[in-house]
């Protein structure tokens, strides 16, 4: 089918299902031209509850797709491509949770939202790469045990000084392998380009960035920026509404030789969401067992908003 033909088609039985498509900013372009909502983590989690549809087809990786359904759980929920799942969502182990818990009194488990939501049961409260300094800040605990990124970890631990971090070594592996030679490279060739960072890099890679910030964040400062140029150490996806905030300004955006794709995110095509929205693949079911996933969700919600 020709892309304007899908384009109709979507439209058809996006009314039929009276659904909504949500997209994050890491899916492909002509797959985040289809929704309705662009956004980071922590917009998707909290727009999918402002929503008044029956049905949600969410354009991301699992975790994103669960969070959805734990703060909705009275709709449907389709994740278009099933197996894209975000490979840091499992990178924790249940024994070293038990050992922190047993090993500190005043102890706040935060698990990055980038996690399954099994995980999320083990944990205190949620946050995403938007509001973690934010919700950390607010905990009454001393002590943080932050899973599964260490690098927004250790990030968040660098502004928050008054607490006592314990890191777990999850890591994304696409921010986590950009090369720190391939960013002072671009820096050398684009000596004027403001540098724009998400906190899943590494600490090295991070010592080389003007502005830290979530997807959302990184766009929201090339909007207000009066710069021509950046360099953008995040996934590629970002470009499109990057392009779509500085439109008609020529503002130029650069990213590491080795481009950086979530192989995951990539998988969400313009076909997926067509056959989510007209077979029902992809829905979404959490087991009875994970019910308690969505206590730290609606606290990451709540302390967020303070
Ligand atoms: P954001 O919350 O910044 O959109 O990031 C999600 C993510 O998966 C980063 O790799
Ligand atoms: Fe996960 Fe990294 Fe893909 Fe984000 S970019 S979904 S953290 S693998």
């Amino acid at each position: 089918m020709e892309y304007p033909e899908l384009v109709a088609e979507v439209a058809r039985l996006k009314h039929e299902r009276d659904a909504v498509i949500l997209a994050h900013y890491y899916v492909p372009p002509e797959t985040q031209a289809l929704a309705d909502h662009v956004g980071d983590s922590f917009y998707l989690a909290r727009l999918a509850r402002t929503l008044e549809c029956s049905t949600i087809v969410l354009c991301g990786v699992s975790f994103m797709a669960e969070s959805v359904k734990m703060l909705n759980p009275g709709r449907t929920v389709l994740l278009p491509e099933p197996t894209a799942d975000c490979p840091m969502a499992h990178m924790v182990r249940k024994a070293d949770v038990d050992a922190a818990r047993a090993a500190y009194d005043d102890l706040a488990v935060v698990c990055y939202i980038n996690s399954t939501a099994e995980i999320k049961t083990w944990s205190d409260v949620c946050v995403t790469s938007a509001n973690a300094v934010k919700v950390v800040r607010e905990l009454p605990q001393e002590n943080i045990l932050f899973i599964p990124d260490m690098h927004l970890g250790h990030y968040v631990s660098q502004l928050v000084p008054e607490k006592h971090f314990i890191l777990n070594k999850g890591y994304c592996p696409i921010h986590h392998g950009m090369q720190v030679a391939e960013v002072k490279a671009l820096k050398l060739t684009h000596p004027e380009a403001v540098v724009l960072a998400h906190p899943e890099c590494t600490e090295e890679v991070l010592a080389e960035a003007d502005y830290i910030g979530s997807t959302k964040q990184m766009i929201d400062y090339v909007a207000k920026s009066d710069a021509a140029e950046f360099i953008v150490l995040t996934v590629e996806g970002v470009r499109r509404e990057m392009e779509h905030v500085s439109e008609g300004a020529d503002k130029r955006f650069y990213f590491p030789a080795t481009t950086p794709v979530c192989a995951d995110m990539a998988r969400v095509t313009p076909e997926t969401v067509l056959e989510a929205l007209r077979d029902g693949v992809g829905e979404v079911d959490m087991p009875a067992n994970v019910a308690d996933a969505t206590a730290p969700l609606e606290l990451m919600l709540e302390l967020a908003a303070r």
